[in-house]
This record gives C-alpha cells, sequence and structure tokens, in this order.
C-alpha cells in the first residue's frame, strides 16, 4: 500500500503540499496539483480514512442508537436512516442500548472521540444534560428527549385513543391493555390513552406488562385472560406484544376475533404473517426514519441550523384481528 511519503518523492514535492492537494486546501500550482495527482494514480495511493479524520476532524460517520434491533420495529428505521445517509456519502454506526444509560454514554463518548458527524438517538434515558456538551448535531426519534434537541414523533396518546375508540365502535367493552416498558415514553403514552378512555366510559382498567416483548406479552395475556374471562379485547402497545397476545388465545382456544379482538401497534410487516392478520395502528416507520436522516444532514452540513420537532401521524390499519 503506497504512502503519502511515496506521493510526495514521486510527484518531487513534500508530504504537506500532497495533503494540501488531497484536502483541497490552501494554494497549489496547477503544474504541482497535476504531477501530485499523476503520482497517486501511479502508486495507487488511497489515503488513510482515519489519518483524514483526524485531519478534518470529520469522519462521515454517523452514529445511531437505538434500544435492540430484534424488535422489527427497529430494522426499518434503520434502512430508511441508511437509504438518506448512504446516498450523502455517510456510514452508519448502530448501536443497542437496551435502554441501558452507561451503555449509552460510553458509546456516544466513544464515538465522538473518533470525530462522528452526528448522531441520532432512539433512547429514553438520555436527557439534555447528557447531550449538551456534544458539539455535534443530534436528533430524537422515536422519543422526544428536549426542546433543544431536534426530533421526530408521533402522537402515540393520539393513536391509542383512537385504537380504543375503533375497538368499542366494533362492540369491545371489557378490554384490557398489555402495557411496554414503564419508563418510555410512548408506552406511558399509548397506556395514559386507554386509562383515560377507559375512565370516560366506566369501564375497568386492566393492565398487565408486557415489556414490548413477544413472550411477555403472551403470558401477560394468558394472565389477565385466566384471571378476567369476561375480557373481549385487548390493545398492545406494539405489534409484538400483540402477536404474543395471538399464540396465548391459540393455546387457551379462544378464538379471535370471534370470542376475542387484538389490537397491535407499530404496523410491521409480521402483522401481515400471523392468522389473523393483525389490526393495528401503524406507524409511518420509514418516514419517521427518512426525516430524521434528513434532518441530520441538514444540520451537519448547514450547522448550526434552527432545532426542529416533527410529529407525524398514525393510521389505522383494520386487518382481521378486531371484529
Ligand atoms: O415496538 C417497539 C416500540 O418502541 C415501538 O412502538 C416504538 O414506538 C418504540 O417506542
Amino acid at each position: 500500500m503506497a504512502t503519502i511519503k511515496e506521493v510526495a518523492k514521486k510527484a518531487g514535492v513534500s508530504v504537506a503540499t500532497v495533503s494540501r492537494v488531497l484536502n483541497n486546501k490552501g494554494y497549489v500550482h496547477e503544474d504541482t496539483r497535476k504531477a501530485v495527482n499523476l503520482a497517486i494514480k501511479e502508486l495507487g495511493y488511497k489515503p488513510n480514512s482515519v489519518a483524514r479524520s483526524l485531519y478534518k476532524k470529520t469522519s462521515k460517520t454517523i452514529g445511531f442508537l437505538i434500544p435492540d434491533i430484534t424488535n422489527p420495529f427497529f430494522p426499518q428505521l434503520v434502512r430508511a436512516v441508511e437509504d438518506v445517509m448512504y446516498p450523502a456519502g455517510y456510514t452508519t454506526i448502530l448501536f443497542n442500548s437496551d435502554e441501558n444509560l452507561e451503555h449509552e454514554l460510553e458509546y456516544i463518548e466513544g464515538m465522538t472521540s473518533k470525530y462522528i458527524d452526528g448522531f441520532i438517538v432512539v433512547s429514553n434515558t438520555l436527557q439534555w444534560e447528557h447531550l449538551q456538551g456534544i458539539h455535534v448535531p443530534i436528533v430524537a426519534l422515536d422519543r422526544h428527549i428536549d426542546k433543544r434537541i431536534s426530533s421526530v414523533t408521533i402522537d402515540n396518546y393520539a393513536g391509542g385513543k383512537e385504537a380504543i375508540e375503533f375497538m368499542m365502535k366494533q362492540g369491545c367493552t371489557q378490554i384490557a391493555h398489555l402495557e411496554g416498558p414503564d419508563h418510555v415514553f410512548t408506552s406511558m403514552e399509548r397506556k395514559r390513552a386507554y386509562v383515560d378512555m377507559m375512565n370516560d366510559h366506566d369501564l375497568p382498567i386492566l393492565c398487565q406488562q408486557g415489556h414490548y416483548e413477544l413472550g411477555q406479552g403472551m403470558v401477560s395475556t394468558m394472565q389477565l385472560l385466566s384471571n378476567h374471562p369476561q375480557i373481549d379485547g385487548i390493545f398492545a402497545g406494539n405489534d409484538v406484544m400483540a402477536i404474543g397476545a395471538l399464540k396465548a388465545a391459540a393455546k387457551l382456544g379462544i378464538e379471535v376475533p370471534k370470542e376475542l379482538s387484538v389490537m397491535g401497534f407499530d404496523g410491521v410487516e409480521w402483522g401481515t404473517a400471523v392468522t389473523p392478520e393483525l389490526t393495528t395502528m401503524q406507524q409511518p416507520i420509514y418516514e419517521m426514519g427518512k426525516r430524521a436522516a434528513e434532518l441530520l444532514l441538514g444540520q451537519i452540513q448547514d450547522s448550526p441550523s434552527q432545532v426542529e420537532h416533527q410529529r407525524l401521524h398514525t393510521t389505522l390499519k383494520i386487518r382481521q384481528s378486531v371484529q
């Protein structure tokens, strides 16, 4: 592998001149530039990206921090972000945080020292005080962090209310809720919508924790249906738990939607792979990721730029799991 010194020797110039040509910085006579570029071509020299990062204090790389890639909601976000960043010449480095603040801070500190150009974060643990010292753009996705940090989110409360209104319109009167992690904003808002709707209609509040997980969603549904056989509808805080609820109903020999309606939230494609196909509140997942990446790219290229908070809408996706 040719070095910058060999290029300089072959072109008859200093290493500093070669560096100016490579980084298009400072004055270089046209004949000198041609000689350096000829030497680069003849030697097949490839600039060292780490060295370039150190020199330019930029790496054409962004960090994308998500809770857990095994949840089918997140791969669609990642796909959308890469579809924006890659054509713009940026590499995306993914990190699974498991909602662990210590891990998140280690990742951000480590990537910042490598001249990362910006971050997209899906987090409910990072707060302003953790991020205010980071001098590259940050965009919060799916979960709002602070008014001083741009964000792309949906209206979880409105989506939750619309889901339950539909279940009631279809005849459900004893609705239980599979809730997500109690410190996560999105699950808290969906639960708040459920509780308000039950209170508004003088209906019992029946909640069980499902941690946004398939297995826990199934176990919690078994518990709910065993303890409250009158339940005729389950509103799950995400599709993964709703699929767990379908598994529980099948185990108990309960027919969906004839005897029990099941409603999800997210609109991941697995909802169409189960029987009956899942009725759900569809999030514009790809659009959310695309918007967040476009916001970040704009801030990297035109920093400093205005903080922007974009809130997108959910869409009721009627399939077969609600009566
Ligand atoms: O399914 C994972 C959930 O976590 C989604 O509903 C998304 O909104 C994120 O908060």
